[in-house]
């Protein structure tokens, strides 16, 4: 199988869904679909990426981003390499700066970070020469994420426009959300927020999303429901009264599930906490949870990315051909 050709991606880092167009998304949409039946095959490298290198840089613990973006760059060839802070300098008292300077006067093309605090990652991305990935910045953004959601729905429905998609639990402290609300609006989906008014942001609605405190509500007509995580380590005080009430009110269970299409999605991306905000059998439902689907779009959608901003031009990959053509012959 040939390498799917990449799509016209002028940025030099990805950073946030904010601001991206509705072009823009679908051709890494696209590319990525593309590279979801590669993954399928046993024999799944390309070397579109060889001779790069590329940087894990987490600050914060990470499964499924971290893994399938190492997997990402090595099914394209790339030289990966994984840095945790356990273990490096930053436990010696090194600021980010200057681990990522450390890290830059190695020449690495890509760098893909992962920071506790918002903003982190753009404030590194203004003082490296390589592309920067955001893999998770605070509350604020997580692009990747968002991408994964999107091409699962995509790919169960057929379309995103017309959709009506409900973002349920912990929107306050979530970047998942907020990137999914920028992609979701974008692409023309009905966006619904459905939470408790604490773990809500002031003016949610002012992104464009219909806001429901009550879960049955809410779901009423929804094509697919992301249930969202508390992130505990993000709180500083109670948001919710107890575990036991919250799952009561806000868990995603067959009573509430029943409001929302017969064949709705349901989808999470993980870590899940059964009994909090997903009820365990509802989890691992076969016919209703796309779940392990998300974590397979991951692959696909961070192979997308790190290709787009890699080799960005969509005439690069023929150029090359050709010249590769006049050099060697046909
Ligand atoms: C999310 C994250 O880290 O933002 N997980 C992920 O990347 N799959 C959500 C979460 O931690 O709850």
């Amino acid at each position: 199988m040939n390498a799917p050709t990449s799509v016209p991606f002028a940025r030099r880092h990805l950073l946030r869904i904010e601001g991206l167009s509705a072009a823009e998304i679908n051709g890494l949409l696209d590319l990525a679909d593309s590279y979801v039946e590669l993954n399928r095959q046993v024999e799944k490298k390309q070397s579109v990426l060889r001779g790069r290198t590329q940087i894990n840089l987490f600050f914060e613990s990470s499964t499924r981003t971290r893994t399938s973006f190492e997997l990402a760059g090595k099914r394209l060839g790339a030289d990966v390499i994984n840095m945790s802070v356990e273990g490096s300098s930053i436990k010696k008292g090194e600021t980010m700066i200057d681990t990522a300077m450390t890290l830059n006067a190695m020449h690495p093309d890509v760098l893909v970070v992962r920071h506790h605090d918002s903003g982190a990652v753009e404030l590194l991305s203004q003082k490296v020469d390589s592309a920067v990935i955001n893999a998770g910045d605070g509350s604020h953004e997580h692009p990747t994420q968002a991408l994964l959601d999107a091409l699962t729905i995509r790919r169960r429905r057929g379309k995103l426009a017309g959709l009506t998609v409900a973002i349920c639990g912990d929107v306050l402290h979530s970047r998942v959300a907020r990137s999914n609300i920028h992609l979701l609006t974008t692409m023309g989906i009905e966006v619904r927020v459905i939470a408790p008014p604490t773990l809500l942001p002031r003016f949610i609605d002012r992104l464009g999303v219909g806001v429901f405190y009550d879960m049955k509500k809410g779901l009423q007509g929804c094509d697919a429901i992301m249930m969202l995580r508390l992130q505990t380590e993000r709180m500083h005080g109670a948001f919710v009264p107890s575990i036991r009430e919250y799952f009561r009110f806000y868990g995603l269970d067959k009573e509430k599930l029943a409001s929302a299409k017969p064949d709705a999605l349901i989808m999470h991306p993980g870590p899940m906490n059964r009994g909090v905000e997903i009820d365990t059998v509802l989890a691992d439902d076969i016919d209703r949870s796309v779940i392990r689907e998300q974590v397979e779009m991951g692959v696909a959608v961070r192979m997308a990315c790190l290709q787009a901003l890699l080799v960005p031009a969509p005439n690069r990959a023929a150029k090359v051909e050709r010249l590769r053509t006049v050099l060697f012959g046909p």
